[in-house]
């Protein structure tokens, strides 16, 4: 089929990654510790990131990747430019809150990590690259969750805006791009990386997670408003972690259990995007036990919106009201029964381009406001040749049919401000903490036990990518 739509000439192409899982250099220059720090690569990971261990400490035991990241603390300068050489338009990364603020709680920020961020966000104008910041991706400065127990403590609110309110006033006129939470709606599944939240003993875990959002939410709804007051030219975001919920079959039992996963999935955007909380919180709240406290003044700081939602897609899910004989899919954090219509990446996540483009028309139908894909990709293995090529023909695959079905969506009539490929330099794995479960277009010699020079190689999709940018989306073959 001949395919000739053109996207708009100021779409913004770019790729990213996080403070988290790139930079590294997690006690230098008066970096405090953050709950990502305390999320070691083996056996107790997910128990540690789920918030089963009530008060994980740092174990000489252990291997924790964020401590080193890929060290782009220190190679920026080389990482910005090969940035530029792929011909990105936007870079997205975050801020680690614990490098400005190092317990989460001071007054005055840490010099030094603000000038870490201008250098960054510096070099990047250098080269017409416009930043894209979140200012909290999975990363929590443990001060706080050691003295407040993190978002399940209204204090948190004060300290974010605070953090906030540093961002927008040393990083004005370098970043104009802004989101505040990463994946609001992974809280509900992974509640330490997503929140710094550790559960006690007998705690209802519902309550606190949906308090916490609820705190969450207050900061975030500030931060917007934070922003518009330092620059009318500021535009900040919510971000869901996106991918619809399909009904296993056409059995009303099973349409209806995806109805109710799409609200819970959309719960925390729904209040970011329109200001309220929805029409089936009530019920929500009563069906899981949660007594919401909400003080005086809160529903009215919710009013604040958001300016366009961001999102990330990897993969659809698929639910059913009956799990018994289905093969669960819990290749993802998000639990979903096998689709069998769909292929899966080694690490059990869905390949599914049309989902996107079905995402993409739900949530523009669902908010009217512009959307921006800031996250999609492939984690696969890589092979580096005897001769040091890396041909990595299935990500190109992927991002092709990806980028064809986002496409689609915009020429359904979707406002799209933008398409972010994850991720722009192989990085840690959330998910697994590994370093070979790969999704960049630059290769990093580092293995998942640490080892490695930590030197960067372009892959064959940079080649590919940086053809996709200068031709707006409209060369995608190989
Ligand atoms: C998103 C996160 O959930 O997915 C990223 O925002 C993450 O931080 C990405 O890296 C891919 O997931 P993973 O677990 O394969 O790294």
């Amino acid at each position: 089929m001949i395919h000739d739509f053109k996207l708009p000439e100021n779409f913004l192409w770019g790729a990213a990654i996080s403070a988290n899982q790139a930079e590294g250099a997690f006690q230098e220059d008066g970096r405090g510790i953050s709950n990502i720090d305390l999320i070691p690569h083996g056996q107790q990971r997910m128990a540690v990131k789920l918030g089963n261990i009530t008060h994980p400490k740092i174990l000489s035991s252990e291997y924790y990747p964020s401590h080193d990241g890929i060290d782009f603390y220190h190679r920026y300068k080389e990482d910005i430019a090969l940035m530029a050489e792929l011909g990105l338009k936007v870079f997205r990364t975050s801020i680690s809150w614990s490098r400005l603020f190092p317990n989460g709680d001071e007054r005055e920020a840490n010099p030094k990590g603000i000038a870490f961020y201008q250098n960054v966000f510096t070099e990047c104008k250098k080269y017409g690259i416009e930043p894209l910041v979140t200012l909290c991706h999975f990363d929590i400065p443990m001060g706080l969750i050691i003295k407040y127990g993190s978002w399940r403590n209204r204090k948190v609110i004060d300290c974010f805006v605070r953090y906030a309110d540093t961002c927008f006033r040393e990083f004005s006129g370098l970043v104009k791009y802004w989101l505040t939470f990463n994946e609001i709606n992974i809280v509900l599944h992974s509640p330490f990386s997503g929140a710094g939240i550790a559960f006690e003993e007998g705690e209802n875990k519902n309550q606190t997670i949906y308090q916490a959002a609820h705190h969450m939410l207050l900061a975030s709804a500030m931060a917007v408003k934070l922003a518009h007051r330092y620059s009318a030219d500021n535009q900040i975001g919510c971000m869901l972690a996106g991918g619809s919920f399909y009904p296993y079959s056409c059995n009303p039992l099973d349409v209806w259990e995806s109805v109710k996963k799409e609200q819970e999935n959309l719960f925390f955007i729904d209040v970011q995007a329109r200001g309220h909380y929805p029409s089936y919180a009530k019920k929500l709240f009563a069906e899981k036990g949660v007594h919401l406290i909400i003080e005086d003044g809160d529903l009215d700081t919710l009013k604040t919106t958001v300016d366009f939602i961001s999102f990330s897609y990897y993969a659809s899910r698929c639910v059913s009201s009956d799990i018994n004989n289905k093969v669960i899919n819990d290749g993802n954090v998000v639990r979903s029964v096998e689709n069998p219509y769909l292929q899966a990446s080694d690490w059990g996540w869905v390949i599914d381009p049309l989902g996107l483009r079905i995402t993409m028309n739900q949530l523009y139908d669902r908010y009217q406001k512009p959307l921006f894909l800031v996250e999609n990709g492939l984690g696969a293995k890589d092979v580096v040749e005897e001769n040091g090529d890396i041909f990595d023909s299935y990500r190109i695959d992927y991002l092709k049919r990806h980028i064809e079905a986002m496409k689609d969506a915009v020429e359904d009539g979707v406002e799209l401000m933008g398409y972010i490929a994850w991720s722009c330099l192989d990085l840690v794995s959330a998910s697994t903490g590994e370093m070979s479960k790969r999704y960049g277009f630059i290769y990093v010699d580092k293995e998942d036990n640490g080892s490695g020079t930590f030197s960067r190689k372009k892959k064959k999709s940079f080649y590919w990518y940086q053809k996709v940018i200068r031709s707006n989306g409209t060369v995608l073959d190989i």
